[in-house]
Parts: C-alpha cells; structure tokens; sequence
C-alpha cells in the first residue's frame, strides 16, 4: 500500500498483461513455425552409409541415397528448407578442391536424387571450397612463390610434386586465399550446383565480390531464378569447432582471419559487408555464428533491405545438447527461448541442427 502510493504511476501495472496464458499469447510479437527452420545436412560419397557425428548427437554423415530418405522424411514433417554440407574422403582433396567440380559428387548427386524424387523442400547448398581442399583453406592459397611467407608441407596430395620445400608454420593469421581465383572457382560451382537442382546458393567462404562473380555466373547459365543466400556476416569463430570435425575442415595450417570477421569489430562492418552482398545481388543475408552475435544481427536486419537468417551454428548446438546430457538445463524451453531470441533479433529463418526437433517440439 504504501509503494503504490508513493508510486508516481499508480494505475500501471506491467504485471497485467502476463496474467494467464491466454493474455501471454494474444499479446505474444514473436512467433515460431517450421518455416522459420533449415536443416543443415552432411552428406558422403557412398552408399547405405550412416555415420553419426560425436561432436553433434543425432547428426550423420549420410550417403546420398540415405540424404534421399532423410529428406523424404523432413518434407513429411513438415520442413521446407535444407543445405547440403559435403563431407570429401581425403583421396578426393586436392590444393585447389577440384572435387567441387565434379558432378557425381556427394552434394551434387544428392541434389539429383531429390529432384528426381519430388522432394517438396527448398535445396540449398553451401559453397565454399574448405570441404574439398586438402589444406582444408575456403579456396586455393595465393601464389605459393611468395618468398616472403613459408609454406607448410600440405598434407593429402596426390600424383604431382610439391612446388615448395617444406618451411615452418605459418604464423597465425597469415594465410591468404587467392581471391580472384576463389570468386571465379565459386561462380562455376554454383553453376553446377544450379544444374542438379539447387535453388539456393549460400557462399560461405567470406571471399571479397563472391555474389557478384556467381550472380554473373548463374546469369551468364541461364540461372538468373536461383537464390542467394549470402553468408555475409561470418565471424572467425571457434564455435565451429564440431562442424570442422564433421566435416573434416579443420585447416592443415594457419587459421581464417584473413578472410572471416574479427570479433573485436563492430556493427558498422557488419552492416558494411552486408551492404555491399546486396549491392553485387544477394538474396537473403545471413549472420553467423547466432547467439553470441545478436547485437550484430540486430543491426544488419535492421539495415539492410533484404531478409536476414541467422545461422545457430555447430558449437552452440554442442553446448545445448552437453548441458541438456548433465542435466543442468530444460533443453527444450532454453532451445525455444533462444530461437525467439533469434526471430526478435530480427532473423527470417534460422538454420540450425535443432530443425527436425523443433518441427516435433511445435506440434506438441
Ligand atoms: C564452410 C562452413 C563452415 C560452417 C558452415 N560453412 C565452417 C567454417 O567456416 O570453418 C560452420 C557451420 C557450423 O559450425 O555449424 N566455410
């Protein structure tokens, strides 16, 4: 009594609307459906192959005719969107990821089957070249003749000599991809991931005017209906740490700060890099890793004029399912917590190893 009457707004109570649950939904702004989750899978030359992921619990490595049956299975429950991550055997690794290109590979034939099965789901693919490098680097390295940075043995190559004796380590950092040579490798990639039936294209590799290159590319095939989805915000993050060893990206040497965002920066970069992906005619923009970076994609959404997803990435999840597995969290309501947090921050979609559960815990 007498709080509220030395209370200067007396006839307020913020309380009034948290009631009872009927009063909780009708005034309810954020809002979760299947529509907002894309399946990340992870697929591997072979066949009837169903490896599980240590790193990630309840993920796989799947040949392309079990991705076949997974899909079938997602569509059923109602998901409408899927990237494909490859998984290359380490003979198939060469310096420049020439494995990429070649249309019986494990992404491309995937993306084959289920356009031939009818499979009613958005196919996306991640572009990138880490997966198919033997230095597992997102594009070839720059002129190795560069006497000024020493080049590491690379490991996994076939055939061919080296053409650098082998030096010490890089230095942390150091690493350059060759962009230029990167852009155009991407842009013959998409094309061949238009081919088998992708409708959207998510480069990942954080290469300068890469949407511009594959914009022109896909035009220049006949492509011009095909999506981008830019990961035009990815930070170098150590919360993709399980991805790495899922799919054995780990890079032989050095590290991706030369290319990836240095989390000590700001918004304005990252407005700036978005900006510019949809200036050169990306799609849809996405931020990367999620939870650590919803300021950052808070203010990309707010920025730019195309639709922004947030990619909840592999580290979190880990840390979701480990704390779940030690019992110290509800997984599903801390899960459900965090995916409207997503949503508020201003996310369209989000792309997340939680997909098919949220799909299951939604229906309850
Ligand atoms: C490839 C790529 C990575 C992820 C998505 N695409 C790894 C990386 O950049 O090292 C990470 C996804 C995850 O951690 O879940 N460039």
């Amino acid at each position: 009594m007498i709080l509220s009457m030395t209370h200067p707004h007396p006839y307020i109570h913020m309380r009034r609307l948290r009631r009872s649950d009927l009063l909780r939904d009708l005034v309810a702004e954020t809002h979760l459906s299947p529509a907002h989750f894309v399946a990340p899978l992870f697929v591997r030359r072979g066949e009837n192959l169903r490896r599980p992921i240590l790193s990630l619990p309840g993920q796989f490595q799947l040949s392309p005719d079990l991705a076949l049956d997974q899909l079938s299975e997602m569509a059923a429950r109602g998901l409408k969107a899927y990237i494909l991550f490859g998984v290359v055997d380490a003979d198939d690794k060469d310096e420049v990821g020439g494995h990429a290109h070649d249309p019986d590979n494990a992404v491309c034939t995937t993306l084959r089957l289920a356009r031939d099965a009818g499979i009613s789901m958005l196919a996306i693919t991640d572009l990138c070249y880490c997966e198919y490098t033997s230095h597992g680097h997102c594009g070839p390295l720059n002129n190795p003749l560069d006497e000024t940075v020493p080049r590491p043995r690379l490991s996994g190559r076939r055939g061919e000599k080296r053409r650098l004796p082998t030096a010490p380590a890089f230095k942390s950092g150091q690493i350059t991809v060759d962009n230029q040579a990167t852009i155009e490798l991407l842009a013959k990639q998409a094309v061949l991931h238009a081919q088998a039936g992708a409708d959207i294209i998510a480069p990942s590799g954080m290469m300068d005017h890469a949407v511009g290159a594959i914009r022109q590319g896909l035009d220049a095939a006949g492509f011009n209906d095909k999506v981008i989805l830019s990961y035009a915000v990815k930070y170098a993050s150590s919360f993709y740490g399980p991805f790495r060893e899922a799919t054995g990206t780990t890079p032989q040497f050095g590290d991706r700060r030369s290319y990836q965002m240095d989390f000590r920066r700001g918004s304005r970069e990252a407005i700036r890099e978005a900006m510019l992906d949809v200036q050169e005619g990306a799609d849809i923009v996405m931020v990367k890793p999620g939870l650590a970076y919803l300021d950052i994609l808070r203010c990309v959404s707010d920025a730019v004029p195309v639709p922004c997803a947030a990619y909840q990435v592999s580290g979190e999840y880990a840390m979701l399912k480990a704390a779940a597995a030690a019992g110290a969290i509800d997984e599903k309501q801390c899960v459900m917590e965090i995916m409207h947090a997503f949503r508020r921050a201003g996310a369209s979609f989000i792309l997340t190893y939680y997909a098919m559960q949220m799909i299951d815990w939604l229906s309850e």
